[in-house]
């Protein structure tokens, strides 16, 4: 976050209650109303998940234990039977819900198709019967690299059906990430499409996959089930490859959900982390059903007639836990879009809020200082008076942003939700009830009923109101991953470690700093760790240090994060370069490319700066905190005694 930011985020003593009348038909009412269900929850949380679990979800057997906990290893609702796609689909279609709209989908270039009920669990069960005649076992990983289309969605319905676990991977990794993913997770079939739409242009998927797949370079992977979507032309590898629509016409609709342990794996989906490789955050079934079920009905204060948008892509988890999983659930109307504003047509966005008449919309930071970027003539010449309540999630909101939305899009009648949690969550962590809590610009507000939240120092003693500290959290919760794919000690030593136990009391770290005023509000003021945060993506400074060490030319990076009005963070880049290559702005170009090629557009840095050495102490560690300082244009702060040698500084700031 920029100085100027975290600035004016200190300064911020703006409160807004909630419309009375809003509060009055909400489902939680006041303070005191949240006040009381929180106090509830904290007293005894076991009993407080059990009794939702019972209310919310169908269950084929009940558990016998509600919490094993383990530290820091949590299962819940022991020896409980069930379905997740169960719970999203077959239950609704006892009720009225069966022709209601499940998913309404805007595509590109101005296609739409909405699915009731009845119809996505039909193609559900087609694709859950496709996917086990092409050899899928329950617990078989399922890669899904896919467009923003329905079929996203009903991929991983259909993995869940049948208890494959699926591994989503966001259509703009490139075909190196995407091999990274799929061999980690060792999967049997891939789905994918032909391509996608993305800002007038088609993205190649398919051509991906087989670049992923080459040579052999994932050898459990024995089929791929391509959707056609753009209908450019594609290699099909004979025996390997399938279209969806040849296997789809002699599929059966008919697949009953596989009774599920409830603690059997979910899905797996990749995240960046503080070393080299993404880590495989694991979820499983029963804790997350729940967790994202409730948290969707209580955050949005969810009613049967609401037209729910989240616009996030379905490779990240906002799009797991709150386009499909969350929403579907709760038997609401979930809202799918392909597209993204262009020059094309900038207010798309406010167009599809017209169209469908949407109530509930949910986007992230980045995308909102994008839209004040492109006017408020866009917004204000569109009807968007179906709108009650606004979302936003993925970094720190900037006040200034807030305010925009609350104002422009939000007509200062619509409560905004500022939801704090991570991938590793599975759900909202921090955030208010838009019918109870007062809102304050910039800050989530308070914790989840349920979440025992904290911001503590390095050994976990609380720190007082208004000081800096680290996130925590101090009772494991439903939808906690459960571990890192294969590798339970990184999953210790990441998150349960930074901060040890103390007096039986373990910490899971969250990685972000915060500070909670003296009402109980939570301020999160962004990552402590080298993560960094790209337009709401999450980002290691290793990984793409990593990328750059690949190419030839790199002989050492160091890759930091500096403040950008836009992006919240862009990608600084320090390089060494071999001996026998000298820099350029063709070289510059060339490995801007190549970062692109190894992880995808998403991290392309802003800029690299070639130089002879790097800041380091005796012991060799590069000292980023002064490379943020150069990156960010500002003067080196702080103390730089253990530095080897302090002529590399000068340097750098000349060059
Ligand atoms: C950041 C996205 C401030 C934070 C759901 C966290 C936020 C990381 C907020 C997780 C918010 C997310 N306010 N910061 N409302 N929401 N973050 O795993 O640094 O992609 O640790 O999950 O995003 O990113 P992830």
């Amino acid at each position: 976050m920029s100085e100027s930011t975290i600035e004016s985020i200190l300064q911020e003593k703006r409160l807004f209650a909630p419309p009375a009348e809003f509060a009055e038909n909400a489902q939680i009412k006041s303070l005191e109303d949240y006040r009381s269900l929180y106090d509830r929850a904290a007293a005894d949380p076991q009993k407080f998940w059990a009794e939702l679990a019972e209310q919310e979800l169908h269950w084929f057997q009940k558990w016998d234990t509600v919490l094993d906990w383990q530290p820091p290893f949590a299962k819940w609702f022991v020896g409980g039977k069930i379905n997740i796609s169960y719970n999203c689909l077959d239950r609704h279609l006892t009720t009225w819900r069966k022709n209601k709209a499940a998913l309404i989908w805007e595509g590109e270039p101005g296609d739409s198709r909405t699915l009731t009920y009845a119809q996505l669990h039909r193609e559900v069960c087609q694709m859950a019967n496709v996917i086990k005649e092409l050899g899928v076992k329950k617990g078989d990983r399922v890669g899904i690299y896919m467009p923003m289309i329905p079929e996203a969605a009903i991929a991983m319905l259909a993995c869940a059906r049948i208890g494959a676990p699926h591994t989503v991977i966001f259509g703009g990794f490139s075909a190196e990430a995407l091999k990274d993913r799929l061999q980690d997770a060792e999967a049997k079939l891939v789905i994918t499409a032909d391509g996608g739409w993305r800002k007038d242009a088609i993205v190649p998927l398919k051509e991906q996959v087989d670049k992923a797949l080459a040579n052999n370079a994932v050898p459990s992977a024995s089929n791929v089930l391509v959707v056609k979507r753009t209908g450019q032309k594609i290699q099909m590898q004979p025996g390997r490859d399938h279209w969806w629509h040849d296997l789809q016409a002699g599929a059966s609709g008919d697949c009953p959900a596989e009774p599920m342990d409830s603690e059997d794996m979910l899905f797996i989906l990749y995240t960046s982390g503080t070393t080299g490789k993404p880590k495989g955050v694991v979820h499983t079934t029963g804790g997350y059903n729940l967790y994202t079920h409730v948290t969707t009905k209580w955050t949005f204060d969810l009613k049967d007639t609401d037209v729910y948008w989240c616009t996030a892509d379905v490779g990240w988890i906002t799009g797991h836990s709150y386009i499909v999983y969350g929403p579907l659930s709760n038997g609401a109307t979930s809202l799918m879009y392909e597209g993204a504003p262009r020059p094309s047509n900038p207010g798309c966005i406010w167009d599809v809020v017209e169209k469908y008449g949407v109530t509930i919309f949910y986007t992230a930071p980045t995308a909102i200082r994008a839209f004040i970027k492109m006017g408020e003539h866009l917004p204000k010449a569109r009807d968007l008076s179906s709108l009650r309540i606004l979302g936003t999630v993925g970094e720190p909101i900037n006040p200034e942003a807030w305010m925009w939305y609350r104002e422009i899009i939000g007509q200062q009648r619509c409560p905004i939700v500022d939801t704090w949690w991570q991938t590793e969550t599975g759900g909202f962590m921090i955030a208010p009830f838009p019918g109870a809590t007062p809102t304050k610009p910039g800050s989530a507000t308070m914790p989840f009923p349920g979440i025992l939240a904290d911001v503590v120092d390095m050994e976990g003693n609380p720190v007082g109101d208004n000081e800096g500290g680290y996130l925590a959290i101090k009772h494991p919760w439903p939808s906690m991953m459960r571990t890192v794919y294969n590798n339970p000690d990184r999953f210790r030593k990441t998150y349960w470690e930074p901060i040890p136990p103390k007096d039986g009391q373990h910490f899971y770290f969250a990685g972000d700093g915060a500070r909670r005023d003296e009402d109980g509000y939570f301020w999160v003021m962004g990552r402590v760790d080298d993560v960094i945060n790209v337009s709401g993506h999450r980002l290691g400074t290793m990984e793409i240090e990593s990328a750059l060490v690949s190419h030839p030319a790199v002989a050492e990076a160091a890759v930091v994060g500096k403040p950008d009005d836009l992006k919240g963070e862009a990608i600084a880049a320090f390089v060494i370069l071999e001996n026998n290559y000298s820099s350029s702005e063709d070289l510059e170009k060339e490995l801007k490319q190549h970062v692109v090629n190894e992880i995808g557009a998403l991290a392309r840095p802003a800029d690299i700066r070639f130089s002879e050495d790097l800041p380091k102490t005796r012991s060799g560690k590069i000292m980023r905190r002064l490379l943020r300082n150069l990156a960010a244009g500002q003067d080196i702060a702080g103390d730089t005694s253990t530095l080897q040698d302090r002529s590399v500084l000068d340097k750098l700031r000349e060059g």
